[in-house]
């Protein structure tokens, strides 16, 4: 989603902001644009659509001096992509510029009052109204001005704006979208999050809903809608620069999936102290969650395929039913929630805006509510009253992996902690599954040094893939129309059963998010109930089929592929002869463990198969068109 980046002190301005914009270019967006004060009393906007690079080119021939600037990276909610559209925006006079990263959501109403009063709309975005509002209150004092302009707004907000005549001055405000306040020397920045400020600083305070921050180059304050001086913490993230850079791999992703085994052994060996485990930090009271009847676990896009795994493994491992909902449906139906249900929240980003309010609607009717977060003091964070942190460092590919097997970690602890809480497991069987769980990040580096091993085979497969795969388009395309209306040309089908369902789901997001090939999970069992119709030589189906009580129930739905001609790739465990006989197309291994923990070990070829088809193909790996890595609008 558009991302915020500002910056007043004592150096030129431009390069700084355009270097923050690129760190915020994971979230996703389509334009960009900057407005810098450039002494005296004039601001410039400079705005194009597409890349970064784009506003670079144009920055080269027409840079702008100036120590006081705020940029942006639009992605399109009102209007089409265009340099129209883009940030900032300016009132008529030209006198103000702000970015906005929400939607206004009385933005029609506010609109036709201000084109009542003779002003001239330049483009089709929600936020040309906050610009306006804040030209028709000013009177010299932009922090008032902007305060007024609020209090007629609707919706959400993260704001940042310039005046021309307050020089070194940035005025900026939130309202359930993100923005951070980053402390510097004779110099202060503003982002949108924390990844935007690593290079300059790791002193940073998160702004709350409500807040008016101005920032000059000597210092900030911060008051409420009504001017009132309010008290936020400065502190210190623990993250680097390092970790926000790609550090030699050729995709942000592809290093993240290699930081999955130090990172799910440091969650371990964080929070298991011998047979127990200890969540510190988690400062809601344990005999509150020793009295809940039920968890229910909220969660969007890969961190709601988290919270289905975990279904699995809580119910197996203490006495608690659990439900699992999308975060978008659970809060416009009528959940059944009450003190005695425990709400876990899962994101990555802590701010999706879904998720988010999932969990305030959770809080009103008195539910216990724990989130499992990657980023510190964000929104889901704070608002929860117990936060376990996944410490994954900053995820920037917009696909998801490390945050992933991350707070799969993280809950398969929490299911043990519940256990230990209600004494729903003997000791006997929490020292066996502590051990199996403790094997696991050793595991998943076999996985990934095999792959590494074996790299150009991985390449050379998806090479293969690629021809196959086009072979396949082009026969229905121009051979056989009439058979083209009728049959799929080339998808994939993601099967798994069980607690591996899931990790098909997962699979399939994976692969369609980054190579925009059609990608469907279903839970294997299901495969007769509808995608056996899609079964003939094309699509290709991966087969998620460790060691397991339900093997054999996959062998058989492997051969009424096989039977159809379908081409299959299974995931297996090792040592796996079975398979052999079924005439795998590809087949992938994983070490043995038990099953309970496979999601674990099951997904990362999966990921490294979406990442070698996507770099095959020759897409943007980390920024997939469309998507965004925070989804901070409903
Ligand atoms: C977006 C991202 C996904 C992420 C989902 C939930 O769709 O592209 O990678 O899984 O949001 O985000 P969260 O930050 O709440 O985990």
């Amino acid at each position: 989603m558009c991302g915020i980046f500002g910056y007043t002190g004592q150096r030129q301005a431009q390069d700084l902001v355009l270097q923050g914009l690129k760190h915020l270019e994971y979230r996703g967006y389509d334009s960009s644009g900057i407005a810098v004060q450039n002494g005296g009393s004039s601001i410039s906007i400079e705005k194009t659509h597409g890349k970064i690079r784009n506003l670079e080119e144009l920055l080269k021939t027409h840079p702008i001096k100036g120590t006081t600037a705020i940029g942006h990276t639009r992605w399109a909610t009102h209007g089409m992509p265009s340099r129209e559209n883009a940030h900032p925006h300016a009132d008529s006079s030209s006198h103000i510029a702000v970015v906005h990263n929400g939607i206004i959501e009385n933005f029609f109403d506010l609109k036709k009052t201000l084109e009542g009063e003779g002003v001239k709309f330049r483009s089709e975005t929600d936020t040309e109204v906050v610009a306006h509002l804040i030209g028709k209150y000013y009177r010299g004092n932009l922090e008032n001005a902007v305060r007024r302009a609020l209090r007629e707004i609707k919706g959400t907000y993260a704001i940042a704006v310039l005046s021309s005549a307050e020089p070194d001055k940035i005025v900026a405000a939130r309202w359930d979208s993100p923005l951070v306040l980053g402390v510097g020397e004779r110099e202060n920045y503003l982002a949108s999050d924390v990844a935007a400020l690593l290079d300059h600083t790791q002193r940073v305070v998160y702004l709350d809903n409500g807040d008016v921050v101005t920032i000059t180059p000597a210092g900030s304050s911060i008051n409420d809608l009504n001017g009132r001086p309010v008290k936020r913490e400065t502190v210190k993230i623990t993250w680097n620069v390092a970790q926000a850079k790609k550090g030699g791999y050729e995709h942000y992703m592809l290093k993240e999936i290699f930081e999955q085994p130090g990172i799910v052994g440091a969650i371990l060996s964080e929070r298991l102290k011998g047979q127990k485990v200890r969540f510190d930090e988690l400062t809601i009271k344990p005999a509150r969650l020793a009295r809940a009847d039920k968890v229910v676990i909220i969660a969007c896009g890969t961190a709601y395929h988290a919270g289905l795994v975990a279904k699995y493994f809580i119910e197996e491992l203490t006495d608690l039913p659990v439900w699992v909902d999308t975060s978008s449906e659970f809060r416009y139906r009528d959940p059944k929630l009450d003190k005695r249900t425990v709400v876990i929240t899962i994101s990555q980003s802590g701010e999706t805006a879904d998720t988010l309010a999932g969990l305030r609607e959770a809080r009103k009717k008195g539910a216990a509510t724990v989130s499992v977060c990657n980023v510190l003091g964000s929104t889901i964070a704070r608002e929860s009253e117990g936060v376990i942190y996944t410490h994954a460092g900053p995820e920037i590919a917009v696909a998801s992996t490390k945050a992933y097997t991350a707070q799969l970690t993280v809950l398969y602890l929490l299911a043990l902690y519940f256990a230990q809480l209600r004494g729903t497991l003997d000791a006997k069987r929490t020292k066996r599954l502590i051990s199996e769980l403790l094997r696991v990040p050793a595991l998943m580096q076999r996985i990934l040094d095999r792959y590494k091993k074996d790299r150009q085979e991985w390449a050379d497969n998806a090479h293969d893939f690629n021809r196959r795969y086009h072979e396949a388009l082009s026969k229905y395309v121009e051979s056989d129309p009439q058979r083209r209306k009728r049959s799929p040309s080339g998808f994939f089908l993601y099967l798994g059963r069980n607690i591996n369902y899931p990790t098909a789901l997962e699979g399939a997001l994976k692969l369609k998010e980054i190579s925009y090939i059609p990608a469907e999970g279903y839970p294997a069992g299901e495969m007769k109930h509808g995608p056996i119709a899609l079964i003939d030589e094309n699509p290709w189906v991966i087969c998620i089929a460790p060691k397991s009580r339900t093997y054999d129930k996959m062998i058989s739905n492997i051969q009424e592929i096989r039977a159809r001609g379908g081409c299959i790739i299974p995931v297996v465990t090792e040592g796996d002869t079975e398979i052999h006989r079924l005439q795998p197309m590809y087949l992938i291994e994983i070490p043995e463990i038990d099953e309970l923990f496979s999601p674990l070990l099951t997904i990362v070829p999966l990921q490294l198969l979406a990442y070698s088809v996507a770099r095959e193909f020759g897409e943007d790996i980390d920024q997939p068109r469309n998507l965004a890595k925070s989804v901070t609008v409903e």
